[in-house]
């Protein structure tokens, strides 16, 4: 109906422009045709683009932009006919061929279906490419966000932000749920990791540098008309996902992620807020809610935050993204999660499965009254708003040139930089570091020490990430086997027995740390080791002279099993797959600059414990290690308390 309608009202404007030529000066009407479509016209602007293309469109139509499904349940030809609007991979999302034609043959086929509707209106295909395009085979995998927020580097998170967008875009993929900028305040949480810090400011700060480099369209670049962002980045997850409360979540097994935080609106603003404050004005365009819930009441329902402070106090003009199945959670009656998370301001549903029980029950809600049409024009509008700013109308294929970029020699020295930047030293007895490279003999053991899958973590191939070496990279060992010099004799024994070796090494280095893992199913209320790591420690501890312990983790863990046997501990966090950044610093090559993002605890129980609520404790009620700490190798190594655990 709305369509007839448009054409008689543009046949009539026609008609009159001819009728009477000296009424209507001849520059005020747009020699209008059928086929003039402002929508389709580059050189409008795209806010007249957006209009003209909203008031063509159906309330299904309409719905299916605010519809977003996981790749694997869409079925084919449904795209087309429910005007499906977005597509994502999850978490090990990839395509039976793992290649970038693989994905790109993949995101193609999806965009073909949505080109083919009435209106063309492109689709927009998301990922978590968290630290590098992790669901891709052989992608250049940066360390996690922990690990940048020791380097604190922020032009290091930009160029890293610049990288992974050419590593999506050689996939098709223009759209990154990405950067986590919860400001964590309990490590026992399994997202640890996924946030730069437990300190606001410092969030805030590599926060927009990682926006910056997905989005800032690159010196030279070509842009589409209207086209003002390379790539679109999502801060995640709105707001206080790291402020939950352990043992608050009532998702499955969860502990605190999916939780509650219950602070007053005063500190939510001090603490949590600000890093949204700075994405927006760095020109986010897209926001994923959290899962967990603020007093009680779940953030997908929050219309002061979503709506009043977001998109109205902090001027944000994209939309706002589900989170995975999020809206479920809200109410068990789906009709009324559905009306209350949509009118609270959520503009695009992450489905991800049940996508014609989402359509189906919003199109009862808008014809009810109990959405409002107005809501969903303005989900809409800012959906559309944001694939002009892409320039996905003009330009919705996948580029074949970026594929060249995938684990090119750049990004490969940028990962390896990024590493060696990250290490914090944790301590340096009896000046065990740096290593000579004219080492006689090394030692070399842990769970870790031949492990890419260790170092890469969670979100890494599958959503949980993969132990072993699945993915290409330089594992701890290959690394030491191309750093140490020729005299040297490196032997790595993984059990860490070394049976046949009668002579203590000069040095021995074994790798420890946590299995990946990723959300909830990491929440750890002990944060211990693997007792076979710790034991391969002090078994150590009588095969060499100097034992140094190189930690591959999450999150910071408990040392007190490791501590009395070894001589150096190098915090590694989730470095990702170029390790010869560690070897870089071990060797002294480079300097030891980072420093602790987070406060590393003596044990879980005296968690939470950070810079935000320490209130100056010390001595064994104090942390370990307090934010901001980081040795080099010139500084005396701390005489630490010796505490009951
Ligand atoms: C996570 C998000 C992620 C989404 C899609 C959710 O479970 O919380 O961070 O973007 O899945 O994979
Ligand atoms: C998906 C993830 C998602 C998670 C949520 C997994 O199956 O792969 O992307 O975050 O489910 O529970």
């Amino acid at each position: 109906m709305k369509r007839i309608a448009y054409f008689v009202l543009m046949f009539s404007l026609l008609l009159s422009a001819c009728a009477t030529p000296t009424s209507v000066p001849p520059t005020a009407v747009p020699a209008p045709t059928v086929d003039a479509m402002i929508y389709k016209d580059p050189a409008q602007p795209v806010e007249a683009r957006v209009d003209d293309l909203l008031a063509r469109m159906t309330l299904d139509e309409k719905i299916g932009q605010m519809t977003q499904v996981e790749k694997g349940s869409i079925q084919p030809g449904d795209i087309t006919k429910y005007y499906i609007g977005s597509i994502l991979s999850g978490g090990g999302g990839s395509p039976a061929e793992n290649t970038p034609a693989g994905w790109t043959a993949m995101v193609k086929g999806f965009q073909d279906e949505a080109l083919a509707t009435e209106l063309g209106i492109p689709l927009i295909y998301g990922v978590d490419a968290v630290h590098g395009h992790g669901n891709l085979l052989n992608a250049t995998i940066f360390p996690h966000n922990i690990g940048l927020g020791a380097a604190n580097d922020p032009a290091l998170v930009e160029k890293i932000g610049r990288a992974t967008a050419e590593e999506m875009l050689a996939t098709g993929i223009p759209w990154n749920f990405a950067p986590v900028v919860a400001v964590v305040q309990d490590v026992r949480w399994g997202r640890t990791y996924e946030g730069y810090s437990e300190n606001t400011a410092l969030v805030s700060s590599l926060g927009t540098a990682y926006i910056n480099g997905l989005q800032t369209l690159p010196d030279g670049y070509q842009p589409a008309p209207g086209q003002t962002l390379f790539t679109l980045a999502t801060p995640k997850h709105f707001v206080g996902d790291g402020a939950t409360v352990w043992g608050s979540s009532k998702s499955g097994d969860y502990k605190i992620d999916q939780g509650d935080m219950q602070v007053d609106e005063a500190t939510l603003r001090k603490l949590f807020l600000p890093p949204y404050k700075a994405a927006v004005d760095a020109g986010a365009l897209s926001v994923m809610a959290s899962f967990s819930s603020w007093n009680g009441v779940k953030m997908h329902a929050q219309k002061g935050l979503l709506t009043d402070v977001l998109k109205g106090e902090f001027g944000f003009s994209g939309f706002i993204v589900s989170d995975w199945q999020a809206i479920d959670q809200i109410d068990l009656d789906y009709y009324k999660a559905v009306v209350t998370s949509i009118n609270a301001g959520v503009d695009m549903n992450m489905v991800p499965y049940d996508y014609i029980k989402f359509i189906t029950t919003m199109k009862k809600a808008v014809s009810s009254g109990d959405i409002p049409q107005a809501r969903v024009d303005d989900a809409v509008r800012r959906i559309l708003r944001v694939k002009f700013a892409l320039g996905l109308f003009d330009h919705p294929l996948p580029d074949s040139n970026y594929q060249q970029t995938v684990r090119s020699p750049e990004h490969l020295a940028l990962a390896r930089e990024a590493v060696s930047k990250s290490l914090v030293l944790l301590t340096n007895q009896n000046q065990a570091l740096p290593l000579s490279k004219d080492t006689q003999t090394i030692f070399l053991s842990g769970s870790g020490a031949d492990n890419i899958g260790m170092q890469t973590g969670g979100w890494t191939l599958q959503w949980q990430g993969v132990s072993g070496n699945s993915t290409a990279g330089t594992s701890v060992l290959a690394a030491l086997q191309s750093a140490v010099g020729p005299g040297t004799k490196l032997v790595y024994d993984p059990a860490g027995v070394f049976k046949d070796q009668s002579a203590k090494a000069e040095i021995g280095i074994v790798v420890v740390g946590e299995q990946p893992y990723a959300e909830g199913v990491g929440d750890s209320a002990d944060l211990l080791l693997n007792y076979k790591d710790v034991t391969k420690v002090s078994n150590m501890r009588d095969h060499a002279e100097k034992v140094v312990v190189i930690i591959l983790s999450g999150r910071p863990v408990n040392l007190n099993g490791i501590l009395p046997y070894t001589d150096a501990i190098i915090a590694a966090w989730w470095p990702g797959t170029e390790a010869a950044g560690i070897t870089d610093v071990l060797f002294g090559d480079k300097p030891f600059t980072g420093k602790l993002p987070y406060t590393w605890p003596r044990a879980a129980s005296q968690l939470p414990l950070n810079s935000n609520n320490a209130d100056g404790k010390t001595g064994c009620d104090g942390p370990l290690f307090p934010f901001g700490y980081g040795l080099t190798t010139s500084d005396p190594s701390p005489k630490l308390p010796e505490c009951n655990p």
